[in-house]
């Protein structure tokens, strides 16, 4: 996909202290309205990527843990499906704290642009050793979530196309590929969290992400908000 046509005309004016800009949330806006989803690469200042990088690294391997499938109550561990191993942020690094504010500076910018409601955020590292995968699947299921809008962001330097890992985004209608993205760094990926089918193709090297998922609030409107 190329953007520079839709950077280059669509002048905004920048969220105050936000890192996106606003011809960057222009087009995420635009892109989501006509497409459902958005491939933004360079999407953040590179010293930020640069220390949430190493944030990453620095995070103790104890602290991840192996990702299962499904909620609460029917949580399982299923290595057919996915070989990830997680880490939920919570804003104990500058890194994450920068993190989490830049996607609420986007939760705020698409909100104004969509109307979408977005209420809150939730995000984790992702390490996906050589050879991990994550099945084709969708993040939500319509009425059974609260889970509106997928970001993937890519923490993966010098990432080249031998190297695999690549997001595959299906349609939803007739399970035809859409887009393969190279997991590259600093790249952030936006999608209709009901909508598209996606996979994690095996990778030849360890793979990096932060996977985050834009809420919307059922508990007001009287339904029990379901646990992720
Ligand atoms: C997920 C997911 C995609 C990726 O965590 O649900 O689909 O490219 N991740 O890491
Ligand atoms: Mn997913």
């Amino acid at each position: 996909m190329t953007t520079s046509s839709v950077f280059a005309s669509s002048p905004g004016p920048a969220p105050p202290g936000g890192p996106f800009d606003g011809d960057t949330l222009d087009h995420i806006a635009e892109r989501l309205e006509t497409e459902g989803y958005a491939v933004v690469p360079n999407a953040l200042p590179p010293e930020h990527v640069n220390r949430l990088f190493l944030a990453l690294k620095e995070t103790p391997a104890a602290d991840f843990r192996r990702a299962g499938i499904g909620r609460k109550d029917d949580f399982q561990l299923n290595r057919f499906v996915r070989s990830d191993e997680i880490c939920w942020l919570h804003g104990d690094t500058p890194a994450a704290r920068d993190f989490l504010s830049w996607m609420e500076a986007l939760r705020q910018g698409l909100n104004r642009r969509l109307f979408l409601g977005l209420f809150d955020y939730e995000a984790h590292y992702a390490a996906y050793p050589e050879g991990a995968f994550y099945k084709k699947h969708l993040d939500a299921f319509k009425g059974r979530s609260n889970r509106v809008l997928s970001t993937v962001f890519y923490l993966n330097p010098n990432w080249q196309p031998t190297d695999g890992g690549e997001l595959v985004i299906y349609n939803e209608a007739d399970n035809q590929e859409l887009e393969r993205v190279l997991p590259e760094y600093g790249k952030l990926v936006i999608f209709l969290s009901e909508v598209f089918p996606h996979e994690v193709l095996p990778a030849r090297r360890e793979r990096y992400s932060i996977a985050g998922w834009f809420r919307v609030n059922n508990t007001a409107a009287g339904a029990p908000d379901p646990a992720r």
